[in-house]
């Protein structure tokens, strides 16, 4: 209780900091206090619950971070990977990169709070922002004061989730995938490492144990590393729900150990592993991993957050506020 007291204390002290700043934050068009009058108590209810659901299911903190990301990339962070999908036309959250997200009820077990706090009020896209900074702070890692004021969307197609960097593409390919969303190669560096938090399907990486049907070690995976993983990930067309840690031996804390898995071959990913071939991303890893740097990389990781939760985010009198986030009003 005393330590959900001080994380919270520490949330409300960068919030306060952040009104102190302006509200006129750097992003446009969303700014920090944007609840002070009309859901004062915002902030501390999604902290709350958030802190329930993760003492509850601690691999949701993982999921939750990720929801954030996978909404911010496609169409902007405004809550469409929250909406069914209707009659005729998939929704992003059927299409196949979204099929392994998970925390949607999660996400609605908070916005119902929201909902009977203040009514119509608080938008979904805001509260993923939200719960995807708290779940970073319930695993230990940096709090940063989240810019709000998103509105919530009233489309969603899955046609539009190859926005989502691709699960084989090579470093080159993921640098124009972030760029084109406004994130440069220092954010691929940085936001890389939310894979720090959580587990992948065999799916996810399976090519890079097996060609075809025979195993085949992709060469920049440590083999010691490949052979245990091939236990967990028996097949190329293995679909069980056996999961392998990101970061393994620390997939529930958010710290620089998964720059040290990079660093020595064990990037679970092929887009993880893949930062070691780019000077920029490279010099990363390796500075991060060589210890010493957390509190640059906390920072930088705030940073890259604030950039990528302003991706397209709709303000004003664009959109809606939705008052249950899997579907429109
Ligand atoms: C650089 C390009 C990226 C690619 C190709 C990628 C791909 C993936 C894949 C394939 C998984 C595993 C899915 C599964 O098998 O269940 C995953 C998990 C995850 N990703 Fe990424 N990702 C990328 C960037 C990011 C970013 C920028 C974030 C957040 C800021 C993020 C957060 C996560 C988290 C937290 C998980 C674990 C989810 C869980 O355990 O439920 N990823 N990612």
């Amino acid at each position: 209780m005393a330590a959900e007291r001080m994380q919270w204390l520490s949330l409300a002290l960068a919030a306060s900091l952040a009104t102190l700043l302006s509200a006129s934050a750097s992003q446009p068009g969303i700014g920090f206090g944007y609840y002070k009058e009309t859901c004062p108590a915002a902030e501390q209810i999604v902290f709350r619950e958030t802190t329930r659901i993760v003492r509850a299911s601690p691999d949701l903190a993982a999921s939750l971070l990720r929801l954030h990301y996978h909404d911010c990339f496609v169409q902007g962070c405004d809550a469409s990977v929250l909406l069914d999908s209707t009659d005729g036309t998939p929704a992003e959250k059927d299409a196949k990169p979204n099929e392994s997200l998970r925390g949607f009820d999660a996400v609605a077990r908070v916005k119902d709070k929201l909902e009977k706090a203040c009514p119509a009020t608080v938008s979904c896209a805001d509260l993923l922002a939200l719960m995807a900074r708290d779940a970073v702070v319930l695993s230990k890692g940096p709090s940063w004061p989240v810019a709000l004021g998103r509105r919530d969307g009233r489309t969603s197609s899955a046609d539009n989730c190859g926005e989502l960097p691709p699960l084989y593409g090579n470093i080159t390919v993921m640098i124009e995938v972030f760029a084109a969303k406004g994130l440069d190669v220092k954010d691929l560096a940085v936001l890389s490492a939310a894979h720090t938090l959580g587990k992948a399907h065999c799916s996810s990486f399976a090519d890079r144990l097996y060609n075809g049907s025979a195993p085949s070690t992709d060469p920049t995976l440590e083999r010691r590393y490949a052979d245990r993983l091939r236990m967990r990930c028996p097949g190329p067309g293995d679909s069980s729900a056996a999961m392998s840690e990101m970061d393994a031996g620390s997939c529930s804390t958010f710290d620089t150990s998964y720059y040290r898995q990079v660093a020595r071959g064990r990037g679970l990913l092929r887009s993880d592993a893949g930062l070691m071939e780019h000077p920029v991303t490279g010099a990363y890893v390796r500075r991060a991993a060589a210890g010493k740097y957390e509190g640059h990389f906390f920072q930088d990781f705030r940073d890259s957050m604030a950039k990528m939760g302003a991706i397209g985010v709709l303000t004003g009198n664009q959109g809606e506020i939705r008052t249950k986030c899997n579907l429109v009003n």
